[in-house]
This record gives C-alpha cells, sequence and structure tokens, in this order.
C-alpha cells in the first residue's frame, strides 16, 4: 500500500517558510546555541541541564512508585503485559454498539451495519463514572474515539491492487466514515469483576463523519469563512474525522479532538480563496477520496469545508439526541487532544498539542468559572476565553503568547479582520505570535496531584542538527522528549511557567541517540516516541507509544504502554507495563476512578512497518495479515480494540 493512502499519517511533511518574527527568535536561538557549542564548558552545563533527576521542585503531593515486574521488548502477534495483572479483549472493531447491530461479518460489511457497530483504530479513551458524579466503581460510560481506517485491511479488494484510491468504491467510502468518530458505550463489572459492555444502555451512540448532524459555536460560527452551499448559516456541519485524542471536562461531556484533517480533502488550490489557509493546513492531504463520492470533500466544489473541520468537537454523553458541538474558541489546528485542568478560582483550561513536526502547543483558559452543582451551567464554558501559545525559553522558563485579535501582528494588515480569521488560521497566528516550533506535540496531560503539565513530544525526523534548542535537543530526533511544565504558582491559568526534561528518549545504552533516562532504567524500561499520556488516581505517570512504521529504527520494540516515575530519587525511569501485537500503535491509556482498570485502545494491528517484522517481512494485506489479533481465527482481520487491564490480585494496577 502506498505511504500516504489511507493512512492518516499524524506525521505528514510540510515544508513551510518561517514566518519573519519566528525566523528572529530562531536566529536569537540559533546564535546562543552556536556560542554554547564552541564553548566546552558552558556545553557541559547545557547538557547537564538535561540530566535527570532535572527538577526536585517541591510538588504538592509526594506520588508513589511502581511496583510491577516489568515486561520485555520484544515483537510478535499478540498483546503482553506485566505479571499479576490481565489484559482482556473489551470491545472490538465490529462489535455491536446499538442493540439492534448485526453481527460483524466482514466479507459482507455495510456502512449501514458500520453506522451501528464499533468504529476502527480505536484511540482516546474517556471514563466516566455512572451515575455522573458517583463514587460507585460498577458502572461507567466509556467514550472512544475512532481516528481513522485502514481501508486496505478491512476490504479484500484491495489485496494485491496498485492503486487502491482507483478501486475506491462508495460503499467503501461510506463504511470509512462510519468507521469514524466515536463511540460512547456504557460498561458494566459482571459478577467476576470483569468490564462488559451493556449493549442494551440508552446511552450507547455512534458518532460517525457521514451521519452526525452537528453544530458550530463560538467566534468563528456564522462567519462567511465557515459556510457552504449545504450550509449557509456556518453554524451546522455534519460529522467529525481524523478524532485522535480527547478529554473528559470536570462536567462530565466527551471532547474529541479533530487531527489530520487535511488527508479528507481533495482538489486543486490553484486561485484558491483559502490557498494560504489550507496550504499552511496540508489541504487538500488525498489519502482517502471521499471528495469522489460526496463533494463537500472536494475544496474546489466546496470551498470552506475544511474550515469546518480541526477544532476540538463537545458532546455530552449522557444525552444520546444532543448535537455534538465546534468549539471553535479553541482554535482550529491538528489538535491531538484536549485534556482539561482547573485554576484555583475555578477557570477551566484545555490544554491542546497541534501534531506536526515544527507545531506548536496551545491552551484555552476560560472566561468563566465553572458551576459545580450545575452540570448544564457548564455546557458553553468553552465558547469564550483566551487561546494562548506556548513560547519556550532556553534557560527553562515560558510564557503563554494570546492570541487575539487586534493584538500585536494580529492585524488586518496581516490578514487577520477578526477574532473568528484568528481561529480559523491558528497557525499561521502562532508563527507571527513567534511561538516555539515543537518535535510533533502529542498528548498533553495534567496532573492534578502534583499540578505539573506533561507534554509528549513524540519525534521529529525534519529537525537539522542546526535548528536545535533546549527544549528539542536533538535533530533528527527519531525519538522524542517528555517535558515537564510547572505552571507559575500551581495556576494552569497563569501566564508563565517553568519546564524541564523528563525523559530524553531512546536507547541509552548507545550514546550516539543521547537519551537520558534516569540510570535505574532498565534494558526494557526505556522506550521511544512518546504520544499518548495518563496519571492513574495516584498521580503516576504513564506513557503510550506510536513509533510508526519506523519501530525497527526507534527501538526494535512493539509499541506498548510504560510508567514513568516523575518525583524522588527514581524520577526519569521508565518501565515496560504493556506491549502491543505487530503492527499496532498504543493508544487510549484511561484509568477508572478506582485505579483498578486501566483501559487501553490497540490501534491498527498488523499495519505498521510488517516489513521489518522478522519471518514476515512484507506489508499486511486483508488476507494475509501479519496477525489476526485478537480472535486469531482464520478469515477474521485483525481488530482495533479496547483492552480492559486488571491486577490479578487485586488493587490498583501497576
Ligand atoms: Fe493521531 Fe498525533 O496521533
Ligand atoms: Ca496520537
Ligand atoms: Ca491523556
Ligand atoms: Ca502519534
Amino acid at each position: 500500500m502506498a505511504d500516504k493512502t489511507f493512512e492518516a499519517a499524524d506525521d505528514t511533511p510540510i515544508d513551510r517558510p518561517m514566518g519573519k518574527t519566528l525566523g528572529t527568535i530562531w536566529t536569537t536561538r540559533l546564535n546562543r546555541r552556536g556560542f554554547l557549542k564552541s564553548s566546552t564548558s558552558t556545553l557541559a552545563v547545557t547538557t547537564a541541564s538535561l540530566a535527570l533527576p532535572l527538577s526536585l521542585a517541591a510538588c504538592s503531593e509526594q506520588i508513589p512508585s511502581f511496583e510491577f515486574e516489568e515486561i520485555e521488548h520484544g515483537v510478535d502477534g499478540n498483546h503482553h503485559v506485566a505479571p499479576d495483572h490481565e489484559a482482556d479483549i473489551l470491545i472490538r472493531w465490529g462489535d455491536p454498539v446499538m442493540p439492534d447491530a448485526p453481527a460483524f461479518d466482514p466479507e459482507n460489511q455495510s456502512a449501514a451495519a458500520q453506522e451501528k457497530q464499533f468504529g476502527y483504530n480505536n484511540d482516546f479513551i474517556g471514563f466516566i463514572p455512572l451515575p455522573f458524579g458517583s463514587e460507585l466503581k460498577d458502572s461507567a460510560l466509556l467514550c472512544v474515539n475512532h481516528e481513522f481506517t485502514n481501508d486496505d485491511l478491512m476490504h479484500e479488494v484491495f489485496d494485491g491492487v496498485a492503486n487502491p484510491l482507483a478501486a475506491y468504491t462508495a460503499e467503501i467510502a461510506a463504511i470509512s466514515m462510519a468507521a469514524h468518530g466515536g463511540s460512547v458505550i456504557e460498561i458494566a463489572r459482571d459478577a467476576a469483576g470483569k468490564w462488559r459492555v451493556v449493549t442494551e444502555s440508552p446511552f450507547n451512540r455512534r458518532i460517525t463523519a457521514s451521519t452526525t448532524q452537528m453544530e458550530i459555536s463560538g467566534p468563528a460560527a456564522g462567519h462567511e469563512r465557515m459556510q457552504t452551499g449545504r450550509d449557509p448559516s456556518g453554524r451546522a456541519v455534519i460529522g467529525t474525522m481524523n478524532n485522535c485524542a480527547g478529554g473528559i471536562t470536570p462536567w462530565g461531556t466527551y471532547l474529541m479532538a479533530e487531527e489530520n484533517i487535511h488527508g479528507y480533502f481533495m482538489g486543486s488550490l490553484d486561485n484558491h480563496p483559502e490557498h494560504t489557509n489550507y496550504t499552511r493546513m496540508g489541504i487538500p492531504g488525498t489519502f482517502y477520496p471521499w471528495g469522489a463520492f460526496d463533494t463537500r470533500f472536494d475544496i474546489n466544489k466546496e470551498p470552506n469545508e475544511a474550515n469546518r473541520f480541526g477544532w476540538v468537537v463537545e458532546v455530552d454523553p449522557f444525552d444520546p439526541t444532543a448535537k455534538p458541538i465546534k468549539r471553535t474558541a479553541l482554535g482550529r489546528f491538528k489538535h491531538e487532544g484536549c485534556e482539561t485542568a482547573q485554576c484555583p478560582l475555578g477557570r477551566v483550561v484545555v490544554y491542546s498539542g497541534d501534531d506536526q513536526r515544527f507545531e506548536y502547543l496551545y491552551r484555552f483558559v476560560t472566561d468563566n468559572v465553572i458551576s459545580p452543582d450545575n452540570r448544564e451551567a457548564n455546557f458553553n464554558l468553552l465558547d469564550s476565553g483566551v487561546l494562548s501559545v506556548a513560547i519556550f525559553n532556553e534557560d527553562g522558563t515560558g510564557e503563554w503568547a494570546p492570541l487575539i485579535f487586534g493584538n500585536g501582528p494580529l492585524t488586518p494588515e496581516n490578514g487577520f479582520e477578526s477574532q473568528a480569521d484568528v481561529l480559523i488560521e491558528t497557525r499561521r497566528a502562532a508563527d507571527l505570535i513567534g511561538a516555539t516550533p515543537l518535535d510533533r506535540p502529542e498528548d498533553v496531560q495534567p496532573n492534578v496531584k502534583s499540578g505539573k503539565v506533561y507534554v509528549a513530544l513524540t519525534n521529529n525526523s525534519k529537525r537539522a542538527e542546526n535548528q536545535t534548542d533546549a527544549v528539542n535537543p536533538r535533530g533528527p530526533n527519531l525519538w522524542g522528549q517528555i517535558v515537564e511544565l510547572s505552571p507559575e504558582a500551581s495556576n494552569h491559568a497563569a501566564a508563565n511557567f517553568t519546564w524541564d526534561m523528563l525523559a530524553v528518549c531512546g536507547d541509552p545504552a548507545d550514546a550516539t541517540v543521547k537519551a537520558n533516562w534516569n540510570d535505574a532504567t532498565s534494558e526494557n524500561g526505556w522506550f521511544a516516541c512518546p504520544d499518548n499520556l495518563a496519571v492513574d488516581p495516584a498521580g503516576r505517570l504513564w506513557a503510550a507509544t506510536d513509533q510508526g512504521k519506523n519501530w525497527e529504527k526507534a527501538s526494535g520494540t512493539a509499541d506498548g504502554i510504560w510508567a514513568i516515575d516523575t518525583q524522588g530519587e527514581l524520577r526519569g525511569r521508565g518501565k515496560m507495563f504493556f506491549r502491543v501485537p505487530v503492527g499496532a500503535e498504543m493508544c487510549g491509556p484511561r484509568f477508572s476512578d478506582d485505579g483498578e482498570t486501566l483501559f487501553v485502545a490497540v490501534q491498527h494491528p498488523a499495519s505498521d512497518g510488517t516489513e521489518n517484522f522478522p519471518g514476515f517481512e512484507r506489508n499486511s494485506t486483508y488476507s494475509a495479515p501479519a496477525t489476526r489479533w485478537p480472535d486469531f481465527k482464520a478469515g477474521m482481520p485483525p481488530r482495533p480494540s479496547v483492552v480492559a487491564i486488571n491486577r490479578k490480585s487485586g488493587g490498583p494496577v501497576g
């Protein structure tokens, strides 16, 4: 299968000229770097500043360490979990979500069936106990994103086909659209304590790219750049796609981040009114030929449709009839996730990374404070507030630069006529403000126990050696790093923060990698390409990896979950906890509120880098996949699945 086809690659390279303001900042940094390089003693200080433990700054709460016995690096057709833990498949692609869903029949899949079944490529997992706000432990809603489809592993028709785009049909497009989006499912613990899907639940719901009616709200709603032939109001849109990570708000709504939306649009940018905007977003990416079957995905037939994607979507999972709402105040870019925190006065903060090489880290702070006693009073909190972008200084300080129309360069002179323009072209606004280009910001995870925020920078093969800086210390960077932010005065809404490296990923035994881990990290405890992060109820940090097709080069092990200490003498120690089957990516780590279950999402088993899988050494196809995980039945394709992990001896996972 061609590299880009059917693959909403997180990392599609887009060459762009660095803006003038940014250029100035770059020059300053590079000069400083050059100076440091010329001075051995100063360089030693710089290098030492990456050494662990980097910061023993006082945290508000002591966080315990990990007790589990780690597993080994490796790759094979199955998953593996740490001893004394068990991993049960909870729900798979094609399993029923709606009570009237037909049984999964991969040979005869239809869009109508897929609309009622669990979608493909589960990514973000949200957990909301039932009833909302209760301390009960046996019933919950899971909110799961379905990021994209690997059509070549879903349909036999692509086997051996040289040009899969040409083999695409209207029904395959419709199935793909129906397999995107999200699922809300009720789950309950059975008599044996295992989580099961409650298929008769009134909460169960599928959200898709093709049928779910959504609203657009916030400053860009109704703007002429949001209007289309089918929606002259600019306030109503059908569907969501490439929902990568997400968040659960304190008021129990489900946030779905729209990430690589460029891949769903086709057409030409010649004389296009959104030429600058779309170029900056990589539109049209043409990963999927949906535009041949639904003209709104053709940028020449519906020039503004792509402006209606790239947002954060808020869903009320307690009301399956409620329209999801795209909250434009949070900006438009390739949102990896959208996890929330609260500042001391009750404002809500949403953190979001823009997952592409040299993109930025964002934060949104609501204007209004949360109403703890009235859930509905919070429903429009995300419509007004201030979106800011992060600037990382070399000295370990940083600041949040607000993206407000009229401020600094965000003026008509630069093509911004209103806040709607600033939000629609968030990336260009951030360029002009001088944000710090990062090594692909993936998940951003606040830790309520410590007040810190963890940022996964996954990798950046395009960073040149002379483009490195303190927060992106390697070029090219195949392994990524985890950065720890400490908001000033432990206030997530503060204008300033300090930052520190928690782990500089990659093999610590290979000096050329320049990794940095706590010395207590074993040969299995290090990893590459951190992506999704989770904090358990005790405040401990866990990272899921996504090495993509480079897994063999980056680490030699399949992706998985690692635990990482963040405090004390073990700060920066990794321990391997879970490993995915070959070709899969690890997504969605999410703990139940009691910490006794860790839900993980195994995405695209048999897909990535199977040509380096010893004994297989070729690309997977529908008929001959590298693994048939998790069913291992002849004729049954590999199926992305959510897995529930419990500790056999009871008590918290890990
Ligand atoms: Fe969808 Fe950034 O991974
Ligand atoms: Ca991801
Ligand atoms: Ca997370
Ligand atoms: Ca990723």
